[in-house]
């Protein structure tokens, strides 16, 4: 018999199969639970449009909530051999209910299975995200308010430049916050639409009722076109990490000041002792390694959006195993992240301000505007004669700053506009959808 030049046999096969299943065995494992209520979701729409029979819905149903149990116990696993998450479970099915478990699969593939287990897995991790995303912008706004009146140095070129405050500080952290979090509800927005019938990616000859699926998983709505909805493996996973790595840009740049404002050089802040670590030669350290940390993670973070991209570059529509490779970089990125919000969100909580960095005679020329514009303002000099008599006397050695500050526009030291910041973030909150899409899940899982 003819062989393949390059056939060795059975160990061929195995190392195919090993190339090709990947990591999916383990990656998948963060699907299980959505591929689970996706099945019931799917199957319960099956025996609606007849293609089920109502005793196999029950039997199915119920096995596929002991399944789910299984999960969340931690104890599921995909066993050797078995390709992939969606295999497993229609697996364990056919065992325990025979026939009726090969029923399953009607009118869809493991291409739209994936794509809504996906979704039903972001959606989750949004909501941790936003949730913890939350608790920061709380403490930092918080915090704001506390130290409204204690002033620091603020730069420009790393050069002491005009005052600046606390308020502003930790204020500037929330209402970075902010647009952060826009950012994430047009990702919820984007992730939260049934692609469940587009089956590989054209649809089905079976009568699908696509609305059915969309609300028993409390989806917005549904990606309507197929090819579009299998075109959106990639771009969701794109969005989402756009958004996610607008977070994690806010949390690096944080992690920056606070690393440099409790340098001894600085000495504004003080972080709590549990956050720092020693030296194993100089006695007298203690590191940000917390903060130094997460800067690293989450500027890794930052390439998130562009590893998908560089993925999924140039595929023309339909699907590609390709696809497969960005649940090895989307999958875990959350609990990297939302480690890193909520290890920031205890260090703001926990911080010490140093309220009198100003007394130090370094800082007296960030007065030099204040000064200029006193001159405007009450003597009525014009700005540029001002800013020159200011400029004359700093050279001549006679410039004593009165370090009174007296901001009063919105957004400045002395008008931080915390209620304002606050109702704009509340406002973003409200949109999210999140009671629909979990209660959806929570009666689908009570269905039996
Ligand atoms: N492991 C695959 C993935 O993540 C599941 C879909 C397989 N589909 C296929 N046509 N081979 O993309």
């Amino acid at each position: 018999m003819a062989q393949k030049l390059w056939d060795k046999g059975i160990s061929v096969d195995k190392e195919i199969e090993r190339f090709t299943v990947g990591k999916d065995r383990e990656m998948d494992l963060y699907l299980a639970k959505a591929d689970v209520l996706g099945s019931m979701a799917h199957i319960t729409m099956l025996e609606s449009v007849g293609l089920l029979e109502k005793n196999e819905l029950t039997i199915l149903l119920q096995e596929l909530r002991s399944i789910y149990d299984i999960i969340e116990q931690g104890e599921f696993i995909i066993e050797e051999g078995v390709e992939d998450v969606h295999s497993q479970v229609e697996l364990m099915l056919t065992r325990k209910v025979g026939d009726a478990g090969k029923k399953i699969h009607s009118g869809r593939s493991r291409n739209d299975q994936v794509l809504v287990d996906l979704k039903l897995f972001t959606r989750r991790r949004i909501f941790d995200l936003v949730t913890a995303v939350s608790r920061l912008f709380e403490i930092l706004s918080k915090q704001s308010e506390t130290y409204k009146t204690i002033l620091l140095p603020g730069y420009t070129h790393l050069q002491v430049a005009m005052p600046s405050s606390f308020g502003l500080w930790f204020g500037a952290y929330a209402e970075s916050l902010v647009d952060d979090m826009q950012m994430l509800l047009a990702a919820w927005k984007i992730c939260n639409r049934n692609p469940l019938g587009s089956a590989a990616g054209y649809g089905s000859s079976f009568p699908l009722d696509r609305q059915k699926t969309t609300e028993l998983l409390g989806f917005d709505g549904m990606n309507h076109n197929v090819v579009y909805a299998q075109m959106g493996r990639g771009k969701m996973e794109r969005t989402v990490a756009y958004a996610m790595a607008s977070v994690a840009a806010t949390i690096s740049k944080l992690a920056f000041d606070s690393c440099m404002f409790s340098s001894q050089n600085f000495g504004f802040i003080k972080l709590a002792n549990q956050y720092t670590t020693g030296s194993s030669i100089m006695p007298h350290k203690k590191n940000p390694d917390v903060f130094e940390l997460t800067r690293s993670k989450c500027n890794r973070l930052q390439a998130l959006p562009n590893d998908i991209l560089l993925i999924t570059n140039n595929l023309p529509s339909g699907y590609f195993r390709d696809l497969q490779i960005i649940k090895e970089l989307f999958l875990p990125a959350f609990d990297e992240l939302i480690d890193c919000v909520n290890i920031t969100a205890d260090m703001m909580q926990d911080i010490t301000i140093n309220d009198h960095i100003l007394d130090d005679e370094r800082y007296n020329l960030i007065f030099s505007v204040e000064e200029v514009n006193r001159l405007v303002l009450e003597e009525k000099m014009p700005f540029r004669d001002a800013y020159k008599k200011v400029g004359l006397d700093i050279e001549a050695g006679n410039f004593t700053p009165n370090k009174t500050v007296h901001h009063t526009h919105e957004g400045s030291i002395g008008n931080l506009c915390t209620e304002n910041i606050q109702k704009m973030m509340n406002a973003i909150l409200s949109e999210f959808t999140f009671d629909r899409a979990f209660s959806a899940e929570k009666s689908l899982l009570k269905k039996i």
